[in-house]
């Protein structure tokens, strides 16, 4: 069983910059040596760099902030996640904004429906990420991914000659949500997307939302790509990000999402998006991110079988 790490030092889709460290920090924090301890071989891939590609020549959108340099990156995430990917092994990829997984996220659409299996993805975050270009406030493209993804128009040419692998709003589930703008909201249920907000996280509890969305993904021979962006966390268990919003997972709903994930043996790809190490306290938020994604692969307190099912 192999996992790939590639780093996308991005911070240009948000408007704090420092996200670019993230990589950096999450591999300090040991996230290489932890998942080589739990019995994987680690292909590690480095940093991905844009600064040798030539733009494109589309206009840009009117609202998208730095879409020149978004663009890059995403066309460049989107060829090499769908490159390593085919390698078999579980891409990780550690961002990075989160406009990284526009990229990400369409390498694995990509990747799974060459396969003819559906990619559902898990988008773990306090953010819905679902605006476009027309409805967004602040033009910051990381509040843009997942609308992206389920193929809203409005940032139809941020690819480029790569292939657009969009995913069906019914394969999205935004988990952890608490911030949502006005007309994003009016997107996000107008597609029906599914939404465990922080209302249906207090009163059904994580376990019950989560085993849920495996069912579901069960039940339509699919694989699950988690993209989590750390501001999921409560601000006091992850203070190293800039778009922190209170009220947010606890330590112990997080690490219980990992673990149910890891038996379900679903978990094809993973995105590690927001750790803003300019901001954080010694490390801590790096920390805690790596020892979730410890969770999300197996480690757990009192050993159980990793399921025959999975994948990687
Ligand atoms: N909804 C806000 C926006 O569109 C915030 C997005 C925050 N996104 C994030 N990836 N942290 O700008
Ligand atoms: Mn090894
Ligand atoms: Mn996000
Ligand atoms: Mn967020």
């Amino acid at each position: 069983r192999r996992i790939a790490l590639l780093g996308a030092p991005i911070d240009m889709g948000a408007s704090q910059r420092g996200t670019l460290m993230g990589p950096a920090a999450l591999r300090t924090a040991g996230l290489a040596t932890l998942l080589d301890s739990l019995g994987f071989d680690v292909d590690e891939y480095g940093d991905l760099s844009v600064a040798e590609i030539a733009d494109l020549t589309d206009t840009p959108p009117d609202k998208a902030n730095h879409y020149r340099e978004i663009q890059r990156w995403t066309r460049a995430l989107s060829s090499r996640g769908y490159e390593i990917a085919r390698t078999g092994a579980i891409p990780i990829f550690l961002g990075g904004d989160h406009s990284l997984s526009m990229g990400s996220v369409n390498a694995m659409a990509r990747h799974w429906q060459e396969r003819g299996r559906k990619l559902f993805v898990l988008w773990l975050d306090a953010h819905a990420d679902y605006n476009t270009p027309e409805t967004t406030i602040t033009a910051n493209m990381h509040g843009m991914s997942a609308a992206f993804l389920c193929g809203e128009p409005g940032l139809d040419g941020l690819l480029g000659g790569e292939p657009r692998a969009s995913i069906d709003p019914g394969q999205l589930e935004l988990f952890g949500t608490r911030s949502i703008d006005k007309l994003e909201k009016d997107l996000v249920q107008a597609r029906r997307i599914r939404v465990a907000d922080m209302r249906q996280m207090d009163e059904f509890g994580v376990g019950v939302l989560i085993r849920r969305l495996i069912e579901r993904v069960k039940e339509n021979d699919g694989v699950l790509h988690v993209s989590f962006d750390v501001d999921f966390l409560d601000p006091c268990v992850a203070p190293g990000v800039g778009t922190t919003v209170p009220g947010g997972a606890t330590y112990r709903e997080a690490h219980l999402i990992m673990e149910l994930l890891h038996d379900s043996g679903l978990v094809g790809s993973v995105d590690i998006v927001e750790l803003n190490p300019f901001l954080d306290e010694r490390g801590r938020t790096a920390r805690t991110a790596v020892e979730l994604i410890g969770s999300l692969f197996g480690q757990q307190i009192v050993d159980r079988p990793t399921p025959s099912n999975a994948i990687g």
